[in-house]
């Protein structure tokens, strides 16, 4: 809070009027229902994300405009309309109910940012299939858990991941179909479950009866770590495109005319929440750049095809700051306008950074898996305060509660963030879960899991997490999933995982492992263990730092003390150490 806020002004001197003008006037005013006359849905009040996002445009001038500018790894170029998306997506509709696909069953997609798999995603929606995107990066147990937990009927992915997964296919019986996308790769021989997406969506009509979903229906799921066990899968229904277009509209303020780019895979929530259904849903044109990160092929997206809104990552926002401020001066940068940022606590230095180098400020705002849609933003319209996350969207009511979920702590005091129960991305279930879903429901609240601040002017900060969870690089790791994993590996006994201060991740994971009897402390025996867990773990989620120990702390009953882990390797006071059995 050490920080000047950045000023606003009026909205005059706006490139173009924000599209939520008065913020206390849409808060006090506001109610959901508002949203629901933009959208067009179905006859009956039946409501379909993909014919939200691409198929009511087809009766608009918008049919023509380009949906999605793809740019591939190798520079390759490709560019589709909403009404290419529209047909499109009609065909690999038409190829799922071919295999058999009805409503509710899980479809998932594995594969890079290539348009494949925006079409199959929002084509699986349109039977009224459950769509599961996972990151390329999965190593194969990664894939197994997830198809596995959810009984995944169809995979959609490419010969390259394929062949990395071949060894866990017996393991998931309830895998109906493979659907292997070649992309000019021809020679791939198909084996066993295995179809061609080419050859189906060649021999596909373009005309499909949308299955009318109802908004309760499930559409979306995306796993994510918790503190126990093995990833959850977090359920969003339907009804989560008012949310999203909502949310992209006031929040991300796209207009019309935008050039949109969110760098998030659909992987992540973000790159399928706003790099899919809120920009789409809005008829915005977006770039999709299949690449990894490099600075300067960052800019080179952003001149050419002249980004206007941007919505990136506070890792990815160091990590531009770490390349230097001469390299965006070799670009053209003219076409940006607004900017965001998601994932992280986003540094005050990164908001002013925005400011110094493209004209304007990083506008940080928070959010998770299971609330689907952004609940607390910096607006366009109001200042800054760097270091905020800024203040909650319409129709949300946040809380910091005590550590009994019970009262109401006033400004200035540090508790747990909650937000006020029922959304329409408010995720509805974790998948097979029901326990674990109501123990995140306490008195009518939702709890976050993150501990925050609000201040005097209802601006909220963030502080931590509440539980072992560790953030790094914006994705969410638990601690326990990646020390099952050492465990498995034949040298180790026990294995303990912290975060540790990272300064461009924020934090990165650490590993403390003892041996079984009979290992020998190495090198090369580390190299192996981290192998080993590059096998078995998103590459994010795998330990980049280790240490061996002769044994770990825990306490009486057991449990590995992270918290104690943590507060010596980082020389930090050790706390209450009665429990401790040494
Ligand atoms: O701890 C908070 C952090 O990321 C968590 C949500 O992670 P995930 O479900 O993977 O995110 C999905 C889409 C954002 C939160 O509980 N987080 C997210 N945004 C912020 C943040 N921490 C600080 N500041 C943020 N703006």
């Amino acid at each position: 809070m050490d920080y000047e806020p950045i000023r606003k002004g009026d909205v005059s001197g706006f490139r173009v009027a924000p599209n939520l003008s008065d913020y206390q006037k849409a808060i006090d005013r506001f109610q959901w229902e508002d949203i629901h006359s933009d959208l067009d849905w179905l006859d009956n009040g039946k409501l379909n994300i993909a014919y939200e996002a691409l198929d009511r445009h087809v009766n608009s001038p918008v049919r023509d405009k380009v949906a999605l500018y793809w740019e591939g790894k190798g520079g390759e170029e490709e560019k589709y309309t909403f009404g290419d998306l529209s047909r499109l997506t009609n065909r690999f509709a038409n190829v799922l109910t071919g295999l058999g696909v009805t409503k509710g069953d899980r479809v998932f997609t594995y594969m890079d940012r290539i348009p494949e798999a925006f079409v199959s995603l929002l084509g699986a929606l349109k039977v009224g299939g459950v769509i599961g995107p996972l990151f390329s990066a999965f190593g194969p147990e990664a894939v197994r858990d997830r198809l596995g937990d959810c009984e995944g009927k169809i995979l959609v992915t490419t010969p390259k991941l394929v062949n990395t997964i071949h060894e866990i296919l017996d393991d998931l019986p309830a895998l109906e179909s493979i659907i292997i996308v070649e992309r000019g790769e021809a020679g791939y021989e198909l084996k066993n479950k295995e179809v061609s997406y080419e050859r189906l969506m060649g021999g596909a009509s373009e005309e499909f009866e949308l299955v009318a979903t109802d908004r309760e229906d499930y559409a979306i799921i995306h796993y994510t770590s918790g503190t126990t066990g093995k990833p959850k899968g977090v359920v969003h229904v339907h009804e989560a495109i008012v949310g999203h277009y909502a949310t992209a509209k006031y929040v991300l303020d796209l207009h019309p005319d935008d050039i949109y780019w969110c760098t998030a895979d659909p992987g992540w929530v973000t790159g399928t929440s706003y790099g899919i259904f809120g920009p789409w849903s809005n008829g915005i044109t977006q770039v999709v750049y299949e690449g990894g990160f490099g600075a300067s092929r960052w800019y080179k997206v952003i001149e050419k095809y002249k980004v206007s809104v941007w919505y990136t990552a506070p890792t990815a926002i160091r990590m531009l700051m770490k390349a230097g401020d001469e390299v965006p001066k070799k670009h053209d940068l003219s076409s940006l306008r607004y900017l965001c940022s998601v994932g992280e606590p986003l540094n005050p230095e990164a908001v002013l950074w925005g400011e110094k180098v493209f004209g304007m400020p990083f506008h940080d705002n928070w959010w998770q898996t299971e609330t689907g849609c952004i609940k607390i933003a910096n607006y366009p319209i109001q200042d800054i305060r760097p270091g905020s996350m800024g203040r909650p969207f319409m129709g949300v009511t946040p809380g910091i509660l005590d550590d009994n979920y019970e009262k109401e702590l006033p400004p200035g005091e540090e508790g747990h963030l909650a937000l006020r129960a029922g959304w329409p991305s408010m995720f509805r279930a974790y998948w097979n879960k029901p326990e674990l879903y109501e123990s995140r429901f306490k008195g009518g609240w939702y709890i976050t899991g993150d501990k925050a601040i609000k201040d005097e002017d209802g601006y909220f900060w963030f502080v931590g997490r509440a539980d072992d969870v560790i953030n790094t690089g914006g994705h969410l790791v638990g601690p326990f999933e990646v020390e099952s994993v050492l465990v498995e590996h034949p040298a180790v006994a026990e294995a303990g995982v912290i975060g540790v201060p990272d300064p461009i991740a924020m934090e990165v994971i650490m590993a403390f492992v003892s041996l079984k009897d009979g290992y020998e402390e190495s090198e090369e025996l580390m190299r192996d263990i981290k192998k080993f867990t590059r096998k078995k773990l998103h590459s994010v989620a795998c330990p980049r730092k280790m240490k061996f120990l002769p044994g770990l702390p825990k306490t009486k009953s057991g449990k590995i003390m992270r918290r104690l882990l943590k507060a010596r390797e980082l020389g930090l006071p050790e706390g209450d150490v009665s429990t401790l059995e040494e």
